[in-house]
């Protein structure tokens, strides 16, 4: 059986005809800076996100504050928190794209938010309502009205193998005594047609239909619920190149035509840049930067997501230099743990590092546990400041298209690369915007 259980009910489907995916939005560069650790800049203006009816959308549909996850370790002794401190705020018509490596929180940021994982700190409010405080009955009735929906990187967690696409898109419905048997075949129709795909689809199954027809079918799975929150995690990592795209054009429509908010969750930056309003980037759990895709990608202010972007092939397929002067020294006999490159990178890494202000590069002991920057072990820029003063991002209420990063030195550290990898950096990151919105297949990113 599937395992997603959010369920159902009503559903308005407005006809959907797939269109091209929206432009990535025009770069715009921040304007003055503080270098402050809580960084907050209205001014870099939003992005000038529109719901459906074209107005601009400043009211959140979601708000995370303050939001905390850990797990019992193994022996039931002590917990390992796996989410500190999230702030994160979606808008209605709004796509909000979360990126990092593999372990860095993702799916328990997602799975905290449609409370199939329990916080145990903060809020997180849909539409103003505080759904982590919910009590037991009030819980199953949000959940029963299919405000949140999920949407799988397999949709084979979504649609049971067993039951018709039609079936499993109504199961929802069914349980929740939605209709009848009639009118719930009607909304499935319609829900089919919205995600691009016909009717007769509805009575097959999921093995006879292809891959990316499944993933539209999941999808369709979930906008029958009629939700105000679609979170997706890596929807298009398991298709090709083209059914890749038409996801990502299917996600860009239904944003519009049905005012939803949808997070998207990637490891691979390339799927984010042609449809994403905003980019958040975990690293360790934590958000170490927030702000409109087109300015991150183009001059990332956080360390660590300048390497994220640097190491990706299809965004800065140049880069693998600048790369490099983003990634700590290996201490003498010690490979370094974070790359797999390393024979053609010491060098430079070691060159960027001297240039550095603060204490000799190389492995660092881990500053989170005592209350430093979470990258400061692998941070080439790092300082001594960084490894006891937390950098934060917290600023709620923020507004809209604001751009914040979690790094003592954001606006600094860039000026301590040396000059060639400074120079590729900035080539790249301007060719990064424009090569943002390819659409290859991409393999995960080591760094
Ligand atoms: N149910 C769980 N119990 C214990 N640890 C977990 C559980 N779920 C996830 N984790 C741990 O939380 C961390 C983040 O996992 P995850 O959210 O899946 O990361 P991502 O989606 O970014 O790859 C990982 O170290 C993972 O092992
Ligand atoms: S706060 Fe310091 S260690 Fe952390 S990313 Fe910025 S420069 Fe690097
Ligand atoms: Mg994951």
């Amino acid at each position: 059986m599937p395992d997603i259980d959010l369920a159902t009910p009503d559903l308005a489907t407005p006809e959907l005809e797939p269109t091209g995916a929206r432009p990535v939005p025009a770069s715009r560069p921040g304007t003055s800076h503080t270098p402050t650790i809580d960084q907050d800049d209205p001014g870099t203006a939003g992005t000038g996100r529109t719901d459906a009816t074209g107005s601009p959308s400043s009211v959140p549909l979601l708000r995370i504050e303050g939001l905390g996850v850990s797990f019992l370790e193994r022996g039931g002794i002590g917990r390992t928190r796996v989410l500190d401190c999230i702030e994160l705020t979606v808008r209605p018509g709004e796509i909000v794209g979360i990126v990092g490596e593999t372990g860095s929180g993702k799916t328990t940021l997602a799975r905290a938010v449609a409370g199939l994982t329990p916080a145990d700190r903060g809020q997180v409010r849909l539409d103003g309502q505080d759904i982590l405080g919910l009590r037991t009955r009030a819980r199953r009735r949000f959940r029963r009205g299919g405000a949140i929906q999920f949407v799988f990187q397999y949709p084979l967690r979504s649609l049971d193998p067993e039951l018709t696409i039609g079936a499993s898109i109504a199961e929802g419905m069914a349980i929740a005594g939605v209709g009848s048997r009639s009118e719930r075949a009607e909304r499935v129709a319609g829900a089919l047609t919205l995600v691009g795909l016909d009717p007769a689809v509805a009575q097959r199954r999921p093995a006879q239909i292809s891959g990316g027809q499944r993933q539209r079918a999941s999808i369709a799975r979930a906008v029958v619920a009629d939700p105000r929150l679609l979170l997706c995690d890596e929807p298009v990592s398991a298709l090709d190149a083209s059914n890749r795209n038409h996801i990502l054009i299917l996600l860009d429509e239904l944003r519009r035509r049905l005012s939803v908010g949808i997070v998207v969750i990637s490891h691979d930056l390339s799927s984010l840049a042609g449809i994403a309003d905003r980019v958040v980037v975990l690293y360790r759990g934590r958000v170490v930067e927030d702000g409109p895709i087109a300015d991150v990608f183009a001059a990332p202010r956080h360390p660590y997501t300048a390497l994220l972007i640097a190491s990706a092939p299809d965004i800065h397929g140049r880069n693998r230099q600048a790369a490099a002067a983003l990634r700590p020294a290996p201490a003498p006999g010690i490979p370094d743990p974070t790359t797999t490159t390393t024979t053609t990178t010491a060098a430079t890494a070691t060159t960027a590092s001297t240039a550095a202000a603060g204490p000799a590069p190389g492995p660092r002991p881990d500053a989170r546990d005592v209350g430093g920057c979470v990258f400061a072990h692998r941070c080439p820029f790092a300082t001594v400041d960084c490894d006891t003063a937390p950098p934060r991002v917290e600023a709620p209420g923020r507004p809209a298209g604001s751009w914040i990063s979690a790094c003592h030195h954001d606006r600094t550290w860039r000026a301590r690369l040396p000059t060639a990898a400074a120079g590729t950096a900035a080539a790249t990151a301007a060719a990064g915007t424009a090569a943002a919105d390819t659409s290859a297949v991409r393999k995960e990113t080591s760094l």
